[in-house]
């Protein structure tokens, strides 16, 4: 087993750290030279998918987060609205669906029941159906009309980690072969992101090459019993994935927040010593996000919040104010969730592992789920 493991403590460590090369996998051969994308793989006539009007991603857990990612990501680059449920939320309301509609589901294992059901449910109202997924011809990829294939290789451990950062890196693609087809950027404007996609596997690295930093913190907390994240924006999906994380391996009570709804109660629950998490954008961003995600630290660092920041490489403002900074390298805001979770996912690991939890198969939880 340890062979297996690669050397590794655990599954999901080394998992954790296969991430540049799933990420790697899942962009090659996808695009060509030029910067087009190159799906030919997908099912569905290119005429069909330039008239979709609107998109509903359907998952459950941690891929859910990684369709929260995609909304950013697919309406910035296509303008298509983009909803994203929950798959057994969707089946039991009375969805708006037609044929003008793209389901996409995401499914790491591909026999998730909840989600199948909701796709069978879409398809039977008509929509047309993609399945993201990591598993070569499970279920929920043969029952769709199109299938994208992440390149994760197979996923062992319970908690998701390499296959989350696959599925984000493949609705990047979906949201700009969409945008190539709809001709909503320019062909410069997919190329120039597709390069930044293709730095993003030796940017993971260079943050797992600095484990130790995070590890070393998630040791010194092995006695928290409450940790809260907080994100905005891109960052709010990667704050939520950090919290669930913690919660699935380690047992500790987490939450993540969208940092504007602190003041709208979250803020109530911190007092002396609290740790939170606290994922900020990048500095060089187009919007005033971040300096309001500088304010939101400020203000629970003032009720006494122990604060622990993930931020960009070289921003200088936040370091007055945390207990405690890691800082991910440069990249275009939309795509910083595939840097800004690996820390995440380190600290939950270490802590568990602390703790001296089976990080690999936590009490309660089957990897995929098979029943309703
Ligand atoms: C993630 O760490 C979880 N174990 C869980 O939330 C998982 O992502 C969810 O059950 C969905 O599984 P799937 O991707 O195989 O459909």
């Amino acid at each position: 087993a340890s062979a297996e493991k690669g050397g590794f403590p655990s599954f999901m460590e080394k998992e954790i750290f296969d991430q540049p090369a799933a990420v790697a996998d899942t962009l090659l051969g996808r695009s060509d030279a030029d910067g087009r994308l190159t799906l030919d793989e997908l099912r569905i006539a290119p005429e069909e998918l330039a008239a979709i009007s609107k998109i509903v991603v359907l998952a459950c857990g941690t891929s859910a987060y990684a369709g929260s990612v995609a909304k950013y990501a697919i309406e910035s680059w296509c303008r298509i609205p983009v909803e994203v449920e929950l798959s057994h939320e969707f089946r039991y309301r009375e969805p708006i669906v037609d044929d003008k509609t793209l389901i996409v589901s995401i499914s790491q294992s591909g026999e998730t029941m909840d989600t199948l059901m909701a796709v069978r449910y879409a398809k039977e109202q008509g929509a047309k159906t993609m399945s993201i997924c990591n598993t070569n011809g499970s279920t929920i990829p043969r029952e769709s009309d199109a299938v994208l294939y992440t390149h994760a290789g197979p996923e062992i451990a319970v908690a998701s980690t390499k296959a989350f950062l696959a599925q984000i890196t493949a609705t990047y693609l979906l949201g700009l072969y969409l945008a190539q087809l709809r001709g909503n950027l320019f062909q410069g404007q997919i190329k120039d992101i597709l390069a930044d996609l293709g730095k993003i596997p030796s940017k993971i690295q260079d943050i797992l090459d600095r484990a130790d930093e995070i590890k070393d913190l998630a040791r010194n907390m092995s006695e928290a019993n409450s940790v809260l994240f907080l994100g905005r924006h891109v960052g709010y999906p990667v704050a939520m994935e950090g919290a669930l994380k913690l919660k699935e391996i380690a047992y500790i009570h987490a939450e993540g927040f969208a940092a504007g709804e602190l003041k709208h109660g979250p803020i109530a629950l911190i007092d002396d010593g609290q740790p939170v998490f606290v994922v900020v954008p990048s500095p060089r961003g187009r919007d005033s996000l971040h300096s309001k995600v500088v304010s939101n630290i400020q203000e629970v660092r003032a009720r006494g919040a122990k604060t622990l920041v993930i931020a960009e490489d070289g921003d200088s403002a936040v370091k007055d104010f945390s207990e405690w900074v890691f800082y991910v390298p440069e990249t275009p805001t939309l795509l910083m969730p595939l840097l800004a979770t690996v820390p995440l996912q380190i600290f939950a690991c270490e802590l568990a592992s602390a703790k001296g939890f089976d990080v690999d198969q936590p009490r309660n939880l089957a990897k995929s789920v098979t029943v309703e």
